[in-house]
């Protein structure tokens, strides 16, 4: 009985340690963009065939879109970059797969990808682009923006709900498990709702990959792609993981007597 009680204890303490690992992961992505965590984010945006697909919509030539220094500043019309991650914080613009440059941070940074991606361009070419792009989620900044920032306190509590079950778990009592019990079913729903928010914003976001320019002939892609980052499966992963915890630390709860 007591050696049962030990290993769900045991059990509990791992699921919710290697939930906050995710979770912190998570966090960190995109703060710096020459950091271990570089590559993850919430949603990528590749830009790459956006030049292209503007060519075959002006049928001009496309010079001055986008820029090869890595360190230009942002949102300051210095040109477009090949790719742009998105994270909790701030956000990197990558002319490369290593080399670009990162926003300032803020807490609750909201998902604007239309905004920030036009303010890199010229003018010239922004006004292009918002002509070209009507009404598609993509240019909905303020939906966006409202969705990622509400998602993100959810993001935040079930964080800090993770780390409180895991640390309350540490002093073996029963009333100790009776929190950690509470703490990671409320981190739980919390994750849930704000893995779901960013799961529904980021697939409503995708439909800009299917976006064809008529040109003369026949239909081109837009050139502009958006996917899940890794910072979302992270999400994800430590919302099971701390769900699989309740039951351990819940029979821990009811059988540990010391
Ligand atoms: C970016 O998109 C271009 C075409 O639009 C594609 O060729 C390239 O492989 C993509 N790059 C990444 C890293 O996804
Ligand atoms: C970032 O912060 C610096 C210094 O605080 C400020 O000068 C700059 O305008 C900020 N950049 C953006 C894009 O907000």
């Amino acid at each position: 009985m007591r050696l049962r009680g030990e290993a769900c204890i045991g059990a509990a303490s791992v699921l919710s340690l290697a939930a906050l690992l995710c979770l912190i992961f998570m966090h960190v992505g995109q703060i710096n963009p020459y950091s271990v965590p570089r590559d993850v984010s919430m949603v990528k945006v590749n830009m790459s065939g956006y030049g292209q697909g503007l060519y075959e919509a002006l049928d001009v030539p496309i010079e001055g879109l986008y820029t090869n220094d890595s360190g230009a500043p942002l949102q300051q019309q210095a040109g477009l970059r090949q790719f742009y991650r998105f994270g909790l914080y701030s956000y990197c613009a990558y002319i490369d797969d290593t080399h670009g440059t990162c926003s300032n941070i803020s807490a609750a940074n909201r998902f604007e990808p239309f905004t920030v991606i036009t303010a890199d361009m010229l003018s010239n070419y922004s006004s292009y682009t918002d002509s070209i792009l009507e009404s598609i989620t993509f240019t909905d900044s303020s939906y966006l923006g409202e969705f990622s920032n509400g998602a993100y306190y959810l993001l935040i509590i079930g964080t800090v709900c993770a780390a409180l079950a895991l640390f309350i778990g540490i002093c073996k009592h029963p009333i100790a498990f009776l929190l950690s019990t509470l703490f990671s079913i409320i981190g739980s729903v919390t994750l849930l709702i704000g893995a779901t928010i960013w799961t529904v914003i980021i697939k409503k976001t995708e439909s800009i990959n299917e976006v064809v320019i008529e040109a003369s002939s026949n239909p081109v892609p837009l050139g502009i792609t958006v996917t899940i980052g890794d910072g979302l499966y992270l999400a994800w992963a430590a919302f099971a993981l701390l769900i699989a915890s309740i039951l351990p630390y819940m029979i821990s709860c009811c059988t540990y007597r010391g």
